[in-house]
C-alpha cells in the first residue's frame, strides 16, 4: 500500500487545470516531476502503460515551459504511414515525390520555438530516426527532395508503452536516439497500482456520463467497489472511462452490485490484456454501438414491462422506462421516466384461467414482435435517409458514412423505397 503525502496546492492547481483525478502518490510525483522539469530546456521521455494519462504529461510541460505563447504541436508517431512521416515532420519540395504537386512546411518548421510532442515514438521507422537524432543534436534538418540545411529550435517530448530496451536490442530503435529522448523520464503508474484512485475516477465519471446521456447517476455498492479496486485493468484509466460509460448507460439509477461489474469487465483473471481501442476509431464506432445497444435494451424494457402486465403481476411498479429523444440534428438523448407507482390490480386468479391466460400472452407477443421488427424497421430506413441526404445522394459516401458496405446499401435503398433521396 502506497503511504499518504501531503499535496501542494501547486499540484492541486495543476490538477483541476487538466482535470486530472487521483491522489496516489506516484502519480503525484510524476506530476511534480513533470512540473520540475518543465522550465528547462531538456527532452523528456514520458513512459506508461497504455490509457494511462500519457498525454496529459507533454501539455503540462509545454504549458509551464518559456515556450508556452509558442505552438504546441502533438504527433501520433504509429497513426503516420511510414512513407509520409518524413514530410510530415521535415516538410518536402515540390516534386519530392510522386504526388507533392506543392511544397510543404514541417511540423519541425511549423512549431519553431514551440514544442512537439512524439507520442508512440517507438513506432518511427529508422530512417526517420536518423533525421529526428540529427535535429535533436544540431538543429538542423532537410525537407524531403531538398538539400537545403535548415535551422529549428523545438522541444521534443516523447512517450511510449513499449520497453524501449527490448526495442533497441532488437535493432527497431537506435541506442543513441534514445538516450538523446530519455535525458529525463517520467514513469506513469499503471492504474492497478494507484490504490483508491480508481474510486475518485469512477465517482468523476460516473457523475459525468450521467450528466452526458441526461440520465440519473449509479450508486455502486461496496461490493461493486471492491470489485473494481481488485480488477488488474489492463488498460487503465482509459478502460475504466469506458467500462463506467457503458454502467453509467445500461444500468441508469440502478444501485450497482459485484455481479453487474463483473458483467462489465473483460477478463477478471491475471491474462495480460493490451487495450486494443483505437482513440479515434472508439470515439464512432462506440458511440454508434452503444445507441444501438441503447435501443435494443429499450425494447427489452418495453417486452418485460408488457409481460408483467400481461400476466398481472405486477404490483407497484418499479420500473422506469428509458426514454430517447431525437431532436433535429439526430442527436439522441436517453432519460428515465420518473418511477411510475401505479397500485396494480390484485387478480384472484383460478386454475382453469390459466390456458386463457397463456394464450392471450401469446397473442400479445406475436403482436409484440411484430410491432418491434416494425419499429427497428423505421429506425434502420430513418437513418439510412439521413445518411443519404447528409450525403447528397452519394451512395459510397452513404455507406462509408454508415459503416455498410456499398452492396448492403444497395438492397437497403431498394428495399426501403429510397431511390429518389438526393439531398
Ligand atoms: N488521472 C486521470 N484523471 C482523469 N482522466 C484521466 C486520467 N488519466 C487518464 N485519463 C483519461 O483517460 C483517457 C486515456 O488517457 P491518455 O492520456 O490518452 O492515455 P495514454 O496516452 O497513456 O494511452 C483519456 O480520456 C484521459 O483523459
Ligand atoms: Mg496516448
Amino acid at each position: 500500500m502506497e503511504q499518504t503525502v501531503t499535496i501542494s496546492p501547486q499540484i492541486q492547481r495543476l490538477k483541476q487545470r487538466f482535470g486530472i483525478i487521483g491522489n496516489s502518490p506516484s502519480l503525484t510525483s510524476a506530476l511534480e516531476r513533470a512540473l520540475q522539469v518543465a522550465p528547462i530546456d531538456l527532452s523528456v521521455l514520458i513512459i506508461g502503460e497504455s490509457g494511462t494519462g500519457k498525454e496529459f504529461f507533454p501539455n503540462i510541460i509545454h504549458e509551464n515551459s518559456a515556450r508556452k505563447h509558442k505552438k504546441y504541436i502533438a504527433v501520433n508517431c504509429g497513426a503516420i504511414p511510414e512513407g509520409t512521416i518524413d514530410s510530415e515532420l521535415f516538410g518536402h519540395e515540390k516534386g519530392a515525390f510522386t504526388g507533392a504537386i506543392s511544397s510543404r512546411k514541417g511540423y519541425f518548421e511549423e512549431a519553431n520555438g514551440g514544442t512537439i510532442f512524439l507520442d508512440e515514438v517507438a513506432e518511427l521507422p529508422l530512417t526517420t530516426q536518423a533525421r529526428l537524432l540529427r535535429v535533436l543534436e544540431s538543429g538542423e534538418y532537410m525537407r524531403v527532395g531538398s538539400s537545403e540545411v535548415m535551422k529549428t529550435d523545438i522541444r521534443i517530448v516523447a512517450a511510449t508503452n513499449k520497453d524501449m530496451l527490448a526495442a533497441i536490442k532488437e535493432g527497431k530503435f537506435r541506442e543513441d536516439l534514445f538516450y538523446r529522448l530519455s535525458t529525463v523520464q517520467i514513469n506513469i503508474p499503471p492504474l492497478r497500482e494507484r490504490g483508491n484512485d480508481v474510486l475518485l475516477l469512477v465517482r468523476k465519471f460516473t457523475t459525468d456520463f450521467a450528466d452526458r446521456y441526461r440520465t440519473p447517476a449509479v450508486t455502486l455498492a461496496d461490493s461493486a467497489r471492491q470489485a473494481l479496486l481488485n480488477y488488474r485493468w489492463p488498460g487503465n484509466v482509459r478502460q475504466l472511462k469506458n467500462i463506467i460509460e457503458q454502467i453509467a448507460l445500461f444500468e441508469a439509477g440502478n444501485i450497482i452490485e459485484r455481479d453487474t461489474v463483473v458483467k462489465y469487465l473483460p477478463d477478471m483473471g491475471d491474462g495480460y490484456k493490451p487495450a486494443v481501442i483505437d482513440k479515434a476509431q472508439f470515439d464512432y464506432t462506440q458511440e454508434r454501438e452503444l445507441l444501438f445497444k441503447m435501443l435494443f435494451q429499450l425494447q427489452k424494457e418495453l417486452e418485460k414491462l408488457k409481460e408483467e402486465v400481461a400476466s398481472g403481476v405486477s404490483g407497484p411498479s418499479t420500473h422506469r422506462e428509458l426514454h430517447l429523444d431525437v431532436d433535429d440534428t439526430g442527436a439522441v438523448t436517453a432519460h428515465h421516466a420518473p418511477p411510475t407507482l401505479d397500485e396494480g390490480t390484485v387478480h384472484d386468479l383460478q386454475a382453469t384461467d390459466f390456458e386463457l391466460v397463456d394464450e392471450l400472452i401469446d397473442t400479445q407477443h406475436r403482436h409484440h414482435h411484430d410491432e418491434q421488427k416494425l419499429n427497428l424497421e423505421d429506425i434502420e430506413r430513418e437513418t439510412i435517409k439521413r445518411a443519404l441526404e447528409h450525403n447528397g445522394g452519394r451512395r459510397k459516401a452513404t455507406a462509408h458514412e454508415l459503416g455498410i458496405s456499398e452492396r448492403t446499401l444497395y438492397r437497403k435503398i431498394k428495399e426501403y423505397n429510397l431511390d429518389d433521396v438526393e439531398h
